[in-house]
């Protein structure tokens, strides 16, 4: 089995993501590292807290991290999409704020538990880079025993989500991620490169939203939406399952066509927040790009197949 450490800000894709995590066999899920995103980081944790519940595992540990990037503030979350409460607000049942307090902090997690295992523990980051950037500049000696690094965001050959240039992620915290991309620790970035297009389409939601547990209840109430986000600005029917899409590359790596690439992100300007790729092969990097390690950035995917991975799993 694979031992995981998520790193999150639930967020429906999240919760998607989170509830994949618990379905799957070939996962230990170590504990949820939570960070300011799809809304503030009180709402995030609570929000993790609540997913561990309804997914029948309570007793892992919740460690609350940054409450905004290193660079800058916060802008405030996405309401439009995941909803104020973070879970699309659909009357989830949340985890009540003094339920329990969050275990550790962010960092301190995941220096324990990669010191606990070491080169064997895997990080998924499907939020802003934050946690995961202090941790590589706080124990760079506990980092570099991460057994991998996979990271939902960015956009190496298309368009941005949250600008025209950048996807939201990576936006976030665009320091944190031009750090993490530069670690010397293997990475592979799952970018919109390939979420855009791996799209749970009716039928998908109908099957993980109707399985009568409380995690199906969740998801059922905090899917809709998110889903009209997507029929009314991205005119499809469906919702592009960006979180879980990222830890299938882990789980069905086959569905996956990946490049590696050095990879830096712009840190000025209306293109804050854009990933780089250096695709194009020479005798020396080019100015800016000198001494960065192979990402390994998802480019193409078997999307329906990947799709029905996600919804077949979590039904
Ligand atoms: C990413 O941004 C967040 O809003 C989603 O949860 C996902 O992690 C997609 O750009
Ligand atoms: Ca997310």
């Amino acid at each position: 089995t694979m031992k995981l450490v998520l790193d999150c800000d639930p967020g429906v894709d999240d919760a998607v993501a989170v509830m994949l995590a618990l379905a799957s066999p070939e996962v230990e899920l170590l504990g949820l590292s939570t960070v300011f995103g799809n809304a503030p980081v009180d709402v995030t944790t609570r929000n993790a807290r609540t997913l561990l519940r309804a997914g029948g595992r309570p007793d892992l540990p919740v460690a609350k991290g940054a409450h905004g990037p290193l660079v800058g503030r916060f802008g405030g979350g996405v309401p439009f999409i995941h909803g104020k409460d973070g879970l699309g607000d659909g009357n989830v049942a949340r985890a009540s704020e003094d339920d329990r307090p969050p275990d550790l902090s962010a960092v301190e997690l995941l220096r324990r538990e990669v010191l606990a295992a070491p080169g064997e523990v895997t990080l998924l980051a499907v939020g802003p880079l934050t946690n995961i950037a202090l941790f590589a500049r706080v124990h760079p000696e506990a980092a570099r025993q991460v057994a991998r690094v996979v990271v939902m965001g960015g956009n190496a050959l298309s368009p941005g989500n949250i600008t025209p240039g950048a996807e939201a992620n990576i936006h976030n915290d665009p320091e944190a991620a031009d750090i993490v991309m530069g670690f010397d620790w293997p990475v592979a970035m799952v970018g919109l490169d390939v979420t855009d297009g791996i799209v749970l389409g009716p039928a998908h939601l109908d099957a993980i939203g109707s399985g009568g547990t409380p995690a199906h209840d969740l998801l059922a109430r905090a899917v809709p939406l998110y889903r009209q986000f997507y029929k009314d600005f991205n005119d499809i029917d469906g919702v592009a399952a960006h979180d879980p899409a990222a830890l299938a590359l882990l789980l069905v790596p086959d569905l996956f066509d990946t490049e590696d690439w050095p990879i830096r992100v712009e840190l000025s300007g209306i293109g804050r927040g854009k990933t780089w790729p250096q695709t194009r092969r020479r005798p020396t990097p080019p100015p800016g790009w000198e001494g960065r390690p192979p990402v390994q950035v998802a480019t193409g995917a078997r999307s329906e197949a990947v799709a029905d991975f996600i919804a077949d799993r979590i039904a």
